[in-house]
This record gives C-alpha cells, structure tokens and sequence, in this order.
C-alpha cells in the first residue's frame, strides 16, 4: 500500500519538478499556485457568508442565560432581542437604569424568557463591582456571553483633537471592560459542555482607519483578545468569535438599512450563525471589502481610506456649520428689515 501511494505521488510530482526547472514553466506554476490559492479563499468565503448555519441550540441548556452588554441600544439590543426569541434567558448591562426596566418587561413579555439587569457606567471602571457581578450569576447557567458595548467619537477625528478624556473612555469601554466581565464570566462558563463568547470589534480594526485611530486600535485588541482566548478556552468547550462589523444602522449610525449598512437585527442573527468560527464580518455584504483587500496593493487601500474618510471628515464638518450659518443668516436679515 505505502509503496502505490510513493509511485502514485512520484508520478505526480515528476512532470511538476521536470517542467518547473524551465523558467517560463516555473511562473506558470508559481502562477496556477496562487490561482487555486485564491479560488480556495473565494470558495471558503462563500461557503462561510453564504451557506455555513450554527446552531445556537448546542449553547442553549433548558435554563440557559445570555449576557448582553450595552443592550439597551442598536447591535446590543437586536443580540437581546434575537437571543430572547431562541429562548434565553437574559443579563442586560447597560448603563441607564430606566431603559433597562423597561427593555426587561418587554423582552419577558415578548419571549416569555426571565431578564434581570446590572446597570453600570462602563467608563467608571473602579465603580463597577465585577466580583459582585459574578456572584449574581453563580446561581444562573450563563453559555452566552456578547461584549458588545463600545463607542466611538461621531465624525472622523485626527489624534491630536481627540480629547485625553475621549481617549481614557474609549479605552474604558472598548477594551478593559470587557476583559474585566469576561474574567467574571468565564469560570460560570466552564461549568457547562459548550458555552460562547461574541466579542464585537469593527473593521477599523482591519482596515486603514485614518482619523479613528484610538477606536481602531480598542477595536484590534478585540480581535487580539478573542483570538488568544479562543485557543485558552477551546479545551473547555468555549466558542469565541470576533465579530467584525462595517457599518450597522445603531443609535449611533441613524440611516435607513440597505444592502451596504444593515439593521441592527440582520446584523445579530448574522453574527449569531457565525459562532464557532474564530473571526467574521458576520454580514455577509461586509465580507465584499474583506475579500476584495486581500487582493488589492497596500498604498491603494491606504489611498482610497485616507480619501474616504477625509472626505466624510469634510462633509460632517460642513453639515454642522450649516445650522450656525443659517441662524447667522437669519439674525442678519432681521436686523437689516
Ligand atoms: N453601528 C456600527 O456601525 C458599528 C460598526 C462597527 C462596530 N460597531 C460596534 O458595535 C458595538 C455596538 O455599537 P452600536 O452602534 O450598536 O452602539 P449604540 O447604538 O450607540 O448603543 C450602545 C449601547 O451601549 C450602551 N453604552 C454606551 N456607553 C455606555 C457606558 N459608558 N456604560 C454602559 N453602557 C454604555 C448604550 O446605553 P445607553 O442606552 O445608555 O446609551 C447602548 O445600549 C460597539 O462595540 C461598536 O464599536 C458598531
């Protein structure tokens, strides 16, 4: 048997070493070599955004709880919500205490699932008892938990006006939280088979961000962190995935969804189907400029981002001059009637 499958490999490599010792054979070769590289990764990217489906049902114990942080708005919400309607029980973390009450009767009432809050101000790290946190979850069977909560500055900013308080919060929320919840999560999520980890980070993590440079680092540490611990925790049965959303119609992104900006919900469930894999842009609309980066030269991509953020830097500025031009305006025109 060895020695067919030695003649068998033998004489498929002979034409191959016989004809890659000719130059022209040799670019043709190394050419086919990074063709079949690439139909490999479109292949793969179009089983993963297009065909591949999860099963939240393995995570989903009869009295399983989901932790959702900034759950009260955008992505946060739709995670609640679409793990309501699968059945979980729900954590919300946020930070305004009415909006939680009453996001806790509707999601009790929509989905007949219990809800209990913990809220908190993520930028006040020192106030946040995460040991008290975790006392609170002892008695409940956590398998989900979606470290979502983040923010961000509202237009394109350059470092340098980025005020220190800014950069302090973003640091707060986008990256120390987390980690600090997850470390008082995690032992409450080995005690079951299979539990699960969303982190959500974005694609200023991996993209050229120009003008987000803080948030997109906080972002990249997302990637980093989720990375690193997915291996940690795999031996205990614990999925963890990097989410790595483009834009998402939010709070803080108030558009109409459309193809390019999804709703907050289509953006969950998307995510919700990619658990198990390691990183995703979950949307598979998203996964487009994830592709097409992977073939583009590096001072394109850089090129193109500066533009495109320069330019959205430009037009928000100018849209909010215009109401202070508009006033000035109108207080001269009263003056000289
Ligand atoms: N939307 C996008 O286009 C987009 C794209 C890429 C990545 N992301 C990432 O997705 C995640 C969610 O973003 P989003 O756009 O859905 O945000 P969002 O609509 O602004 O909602 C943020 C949620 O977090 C809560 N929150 C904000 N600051 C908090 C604090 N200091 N302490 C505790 N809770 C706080 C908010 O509570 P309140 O109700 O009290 O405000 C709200 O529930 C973030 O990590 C963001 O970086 C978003």
């Amino acid at each position: 048997m060895a020695q067919r499958i030695t003649s068998l490999l033998g004489s498929v490599w002979e034409p191959i070493s016989k004809s890659v010792t000719k130059p022209n054979s040799l670019f043709a070769f190394l050419g086919a070599a990074v063709a079949l590289k690439f139909a490999y990764k479109t292949l793969k990217w179009g089983y993963i955004n297009f065909l591949r489906r999860n099963d939240m049902s393995k995570y989903k114990k009869k009295d399983a709880w989901a932790i959702v942080t900034g759950s009260t708005e955008g992505i946060g919400k739709a995670f609640a919500e679409e793990l309501g309607k699968l059945g979980f029980n729900l954590f919300l973390v946020s930070r305004s205490r009415e909006k939680l009450q009453n996001q806790q009767s509707q999601l009790e009432a929509a989905h007949h699932v219990r809800c209990q809050f913990y809220a908190c101000d993520a930028t006040k790290l020192d106030d946040v008892p995460f040991t008290k946190i975790s006392d609170r979850l002892a008695g409940l069977e956590v398998t989900v938990l979606v470290n979502n909560v983040g923010i961000v500055h509202d237009i394109p900013t350059p470092l340098t006006e980025i005020t220190p308080d800014l950069i302090a919060d973003m640091i707060h929320v986008n990256t120390l939280f987390p980690v600090k919840l997850t470390q008082a999560v995690v032992p409450h999520l080995k005690k079951n088979k299979a539990s699960c980890i969303i982190n959500v980070s974005s694609f200023t993590a991996i993209a050229p961000s120009p003008y987000y440079s803080v948030y997109a680092a906080t972002k990249a540490f997302n990637i980093t962190f989720s990375r690193c611990t997915a291996l940690e925790l795999k031996e205990f049965g614990i999925d963890v995935l990097a989410a790595v959303p483009a834009q998402v119609v939010s709070q803080l992104n108030k558009v109409e969804p459309s193809l390019m900006i999804p709703a907050a919900s289509t953006f969950a469930k998307s995510a919700l189907n990619k658990v198990g894999l390691r990183q995703s842009t979950a949307y598979w609309f998203h996964a487009m400029p994830e592709l097409l980066m992977a073939v583009m030269p590096e001072s394109t991509l850089e090129d193109v981002s500066l533009n495109f953020y320069k330019t959205i830097r430009e037009h928000e500025l100018a849209n909010q001059e215009e109401p202070v031009q508009q006033s000035k305006e109108k207080t001269e025109r009263k003056k000289s009637s």
